[in-house]
């Protein structure tokens, strides 16, 4: 299937799950979830909030992460300081690239925004794969994101 329309088939999963509660933490279980087991090359999916100046690891799927992030470092914070999707098509070339798992080879970080468009948090997901991830992860990823505060 083409990624397109694996993107509108997720999409389309979402918003009729998410549609079932309010909660936040609900909601963004199911998204990894989902995400985790559909998208595929994927070794991690979660989510990191911020909170008091920490970005601190929230519901996930895959191998053990990092709790906290060490701040103004790496590729979640890079996403949240340029208030940007950030997608790391190599992570050794990252400088600052915090390695939560040795396998993980490139990554894309996507906002999370709340009702206000205030940044509350990021999507991680990082795959076994170089290169795994490109501007239609980006664009559909985003739209995803955006179900979770409608
Ligand atoms: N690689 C991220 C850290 C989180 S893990 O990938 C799960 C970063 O550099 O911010």
């Amino acid at each position: 299937m083409n990624k397109n329309k694996l993107y509108q088939r997720i999409y389309l999963q979402l918003q009729e799950l998410l549609g079932k509660t309010q909660d936040i933490d609900a909601r963004m279980a199911t998204v990894s979830a989902v995400l985790h087991h559909k998208l595929g090359m994927v070794l991690w999916t979660g989510f990191y909030s911020l909170k008091n100046g920490e970005l601190l690891v929230k519901t996930y799927q895959g191998p053990l992460a990092c709790q906290i992030l060490k701040k103004n470092t790496g590729v979640c914070w890079s996403a949240v300081n340029t208030q940007k999707t950030v997608i790391v098509p190599d992570v050794h070339q990252f400088k600052g690239h915090i390695a939560c798992d040795p396998r993980a080879k490139s990554e894309i970080v996507v906002p999370v925004r709340d009702k206000k468009g205030i940044i509350i948090g990021v999507l991680d997901i990082d795959s076994k794969v170089l290169d795994r991830f490109d501007k239609t992860d980006a664009i559909e990823l985003e739209k995803i994101t955006g179900l979770l505060f409608l």
